[in-house]
């Protein structure tokens, strides 16, 4: 399936609970009779896929990373554009879930970064291979839970409570482009100066599934552009990106 097991030690149980429940329904025994079943039906393969999608996000997840978005690469990438005349930064969040890491990008633009380089929009392409978390992106709509790491002020200036759920308002959810694409197959169109890929590929993918996403994203980069992973991942191979001295989770496209 291109997904490493060991990926998986901190969520394996919710994925075998998954995978229980699944053979239960079918009236599996054990494992190698489910086996069968996967070579007698291969649709199943699409389901197997989605049990072992893991989906925990939230806004400001790991909140260093975008601390340092904020005071130092945001404004160096604006910088660079404001030098080029140009006047859209251009972010991609893969594996967005239900969008709080590409809101949590336009949220640090609209509330602090953005208003020194008035000229500038951000926009985030964010791209996902799950429908539903699509969906609930769309919406906007989030648990208290998923604010939490969440700046206090922002949280009361950017969401309005809607029963016990909390609503993105609308400045901080325009300029997000929301696209089912699953990145073992394809890339959204054009070149970033950023990229966040947390979290996913570079956890759950193994070594071949991992470098060939790599290339695809150092494709996907303008020169000069930034690759985040999350803060225990690292890139298989450098595939012409080099490890910035910021932090170890951070690349640069020469
Ligand atoms: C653990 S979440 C991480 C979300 C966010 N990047 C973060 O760090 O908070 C991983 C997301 O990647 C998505 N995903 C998994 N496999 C994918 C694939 N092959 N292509 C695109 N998205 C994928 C999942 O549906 C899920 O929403």
């Amino acid at each position: 399936m291109g997904l490493r097991w060991r990926g998986y030690h901190r969520v394996h149980r919710q994925v075998c609970k998954r995978l229980k429940r699944r053979l239960h329904e079918l009236g599996c025994r054990d494992l190698a009779a489910y086996r069968e079943y996967l070579q007698r039906d291969p649709e199943e393969w699409l389901r197997l896929d989605g049990f072992c999608r893991i989906t925990i996000s939230r806004f400001w997840r790991n909140h260093a990373v975008f601390e340092l978005l904020g005071t130092d690469i945001l404004p160096k990438l604006a910088e660079r554009l404001r030098q080029h005349g140009e006047n859209t930064l251009r972010c991609w969040s893969a594996g967005c879930a239900c969008g709080e890491e590409a809101y949590s990008l336009r949220l640090l633009w609209e509330m602090e970064t953005g208003q020194f380089y008035p000229e500038i929009a951000l926009k985030v392409t964010a791209t996902d291979t799950d429908p539903g978390m699509l969906q609930r992106a769309q919406e906007g709509l989030y648990p208290g839970s998923s604010l939490r790491e969440l700046p206090w002020d922002w949280r009361a200036k950017a969401f309005v409570p809607e029963g016990r759920l909390y609503r993105l308002q609308r400045p901080f959810r325009d300029n997000v482009t929301l696209l089912e694409q699953d990145i073992r197959q394809t890339v959204p169109q054009g070149r970033f100066q950023l990229i966040l890929c947390r979290n996913q590929a570079f956890t759950y993918f193994d070594q071949n599934g991992q470098t060939t996403t790599a290339c695809r994203l150092a494709a996907s980069l303008e020169p000069g552009g930034v690759l985040v992973l999350g803060s225990h991942e690292h890139l298989p191979e450098t595939v012409g990106l080099h490890q910035d001295s910021r932090s170890p989770w951070l690349y640069v496209r020469s």
